[in-house]
């Protein structure tokens, strides 16, 4: 795709990446992604605000070619979707200079071998005049990694966010138009990449707030021309209040467990509480991230493998840890064979989370009377504990 002009002097250059379904091995990307770098000629000089991925980097020399000069690379993030390019970059503009956080200097010598010479670092607020233009940097660590900064243009009053607000997107709106489907993409975005980071956001978010935005321009996905939208999205996200909301991931090998989630869902279903059910031997795990974003209680149900929990519950429990979601409550339930630890073993595997644990349902294996009277008692626990904190 060609450039796209966004104000006098301002200009989008970035790539659509509609075929990527994988990031860092480990993110689905069902709606594919774009890497957005920000061209901005001022009367002086001339900066590019972050680059793209490296596998798209034809697409943003091909957006240069009629640029003849480049004098800054204003790199907001070291992760390499956003700085892989830049090496390509400084070999076509010789004289350019990187300009980043001291703590992104590092990372970007450390990761692309970039020469120390080709750096000045900006302290936060610090602002750089293009001639009619001027940047001011704020320093707004873990959005994504410690080294992240933003980019407010005064006189235009946009913006320019990198990973902050983005979203896993393929399209060819360069504005949002859709709202419901940027939220979620964007809830996806929040929940697997923001999440762990949501008190340092709350800080960043009123660190931003004090400034007049016109357009809010990220680093992934369409940009915001009602920036109230995504920063109020944000807000809820980071608010440290839970909704009525179960998360239940479960894997089950010859259906007890399976038995047990369906009797559990419904009995809370009753009782008036959400519940999203995740099958993890088939669930997108980013549909498992955005649920956590407001959810009070998790439930984790497993069979036993080994004495342990099955190794697809590991790798979920491992996630919801690594992800610090601002649940309340946590249970387990699931079936073993002859002897278990499983209940143990995942209770080691959540430190991170600041939840009360509620009483296990572990059945010998199929459930029977007994068992789904304590699952009774474990839905009328969760649904009473839900009430007294009030969660709607
Ligand atoms: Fe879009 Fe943290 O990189």
């Amino acid at each position: 795709m060609k450039a796209r002009k966004i104000r006098e002097g301002i200009y989008w250059t970035g790539a659509v990446d509609w075929d990527r379904r994988l990031f860092d091995s480990l993110i689905p990307l069902p709606d594919g992604t774009s890497y957005n770098a920000y061209l901005i000629q001022g009367t002086a000089k001339t900066a590019l605000i972050d680059t793209v991925d490296p596998r798209t980097v034809d697409v943003l020399l091909s957006q240069l070619e009629t640029v003849q000069n480049v004098d800054y690379v204003i790199a907001h993030h070291a992760e390499q979707d956003h700085s892989g390019a830049i090496p390509r970059v400084l070999e076509k503009y010789e004289g350019a200079m990187v300009l980043t956080t001291p703590k992104g200097k590092g990372m970007l010598i450390d990761l692309l071998c970039i020469p120390e010479e080709r750096f000045k670092t900006v302290d936060d607020g610090e602002t750089l005049s293009l001639g009619d233009k001027t940047l001011e940097f704020i320093h707004t660590p873990w959005v994504h990694w410690p080294e992240t900064m933003v980019t407010y243009l005064q006189e235009d009053h946009i913006l320019f966010t990198c990973d902050f607000f983005g979203s896993h997107l393929a399209t060819t709106d360069l504005y949002v138009t859709d709202e419901p489907r940027v939220y979620e993409a964007a809830k996806r975005y929040y929940a697997e990449i923001m999440m762990p980071f949501r008190k340092v956001i709350q800080k960043n978010l009123e660190k931003i707030e004090s400034r007049e935005i016109a357009l809010i321009a990220p680093s992934h996905g369409p940009i915001y021309d009602r920036p109230e939208f995504i920063v109020g999205a944000y807000r809820d996200w980071i608010s440290e209040e839970p909704k009525n909301i179960v998360v239940l991931p479960y894997a089950s090998m010859h259906g007890s467990t399976q038995k047990m989630v369906e009797y559990l869902v419904s009995a809370l279903a009753e009782r008036g509480v959400t519940v999203y059910q995740f099958d993890l031997s088939v669930t997108d795990i980013g549909k498992l991230a955005i649920a956590l974003v407001d959810a009070a209680t998790i439930v984790i149900g497993t069979p036993t493998v080994h004495v342990g929990p099955h190794p697809l519950v590991f790798y979920a429990a491992h996630l919801a840890n690594a992800l610090r979601p601002k649940l309340k409550f946590a249970s387990i339930i699931g079936s073993y064979g002859w002897s278990s630890k499983a209940i143990e073993q995942i209770a080691g595997l959540i430190p991170n989370l600041q939840v009360e644990i509620l009483d296990p349902v572990v059945c010998r294996g199929f459930p029977r009377e007994a068992d789904f009277q304590a699952l009774d008692n474990l839905a009328v626990t969760i649904a009473e504990k839900h009430k007294e904190h009030h969660l709607v």
